[in-house]
Parts: structure tokens; sequence; C-alpha cells
């Protein structure tokens, strides 16, 4: 078990485009996963993306299986995604509130696509293919963002709509998601 540190905001790898895994099966990336899946429980994330631990490679961890702290948020199956390839599938977008486990303690609305198709491997070498929409698209998509040194806050239509949790909150204007990746 190996709880690494979350690279904050203004941290210049967060920023890097990171690095396709030539082998997606191989011992070094099965540690890498074991890491970010032991960081992103410790900081109690729902994804976490490698360059956030500091390692500019292609792979991603999300998923969350009810969340108690979240209980009306539809369940993403745990996976691991290595390379991912994403296809959007509709020019529709819907705003919703996204948090990062890179800029703790803030929120902010952010458009996203409503349907996708991902592929791509996990760290066992098998392929991933899946059509998924809402909170799972957006969870993929905020991810592999990472992987490509973009941050949430890049995708803000309005800066009005960014800001601390605390100050959102008295302001009526957002209510918890579950969000922080
Ligand atoms: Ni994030």
């Amino acid at each position: 078990m190996s709880i690494k540190k979350v690279l904050q905001l203004g941290d210049p790898l967060l920023s890097r485009i990171s690095e396709s895994v030539e082998d997606p099966g191989s011992g070094i990336i099965k540690i890498l996963v074991d890491d970010i899946y032991d960081t992103m429980r410790d900081y109690q994330g729902v994804g976490l993306a490698a360059p956030q631990i500091g390692v500019l490679k292609r792979v991603v961890v999300f998923g969350f299986t009810g969340n108690s702290r979240y209980p009306d948020a539809e369940p993403v199956p745990e996976t691991v995604l290595i390379n991912p390839v994403i296809d959007i599938l509709t020019t529709e977008t819907v705003e919703d509130w996204e948090g990062c486990l890179s800029i703790p303690g803030m929120r902010g609305l952010v458009p996203r696509a409503t349907k996708i198709r991902y592929g791509g491997f996990n760290h066992e070498g098998k392929t991933i293919n899946r059509t998924v929409e809402g909170f799972h698209a957006r969870v993929v998509l905020h991810e592999c963002d990472h992987l490509d040194g973009i941050l949430y806050i890049q995708r803000l239509k309005n800066l009005a709509d960014f800001g601390f949790i605390d100050a959102l909150q008295e302001s009526k204007r957002y209510s918890p998601a579950p969000c922080d990746s």
C-alpha cells in the first residue's frame, strides 16, 4: 500500500501531456495502478489520473459503488483505463459541478458531452470498450483531460461559476456532487 501526494494546481507536471503505456500488463503498471487506487481512496476521490501523482503515463482510475457522501449519484464501475481513446457521440452538452483532488475545496460548473464511447486497456491487458452517458461520461472526460494536461478550470464557461465550496453553498448555487477527481 502506497499513498502518494496529489499534486496541486500550480505544479507544472499537471500541465504536461502524458506518454502512452507500452505494456499495460507490466509489473510496473500494476504498481502504478495500486498507488493510484490507494491514493484515490485515501483522498476519497471518485477518480484519479497518473499525472496527479506525478507519473506522466496515460493511466486513469475511476469509479465508485454506492457512496454515503453522494447517495443520489449513479454508480460508476471501478475501472482502470490505460491509453484511453474517446469518441464524443453527441453535440449535446450539459453543465454540472466538478471538483478535482488537485484543486481542493473548490468547485466549478463545467459543460461536458452527455454521451461518449471510450476504449483502452486495463492493467491485465484486457480491452475495454464502453458507451456511457451522464455522470459516467463526465468522470471519464475529466480524468482523461488530465492526461493532456487539462484541468476542469480550463473548461469553465464563466469564471463566476467557480469558487470555494463554502462560498458557493452560502450563495445557494451549489449542492454537493460526487466529482472530486
Ligand atoms: Ni481532477
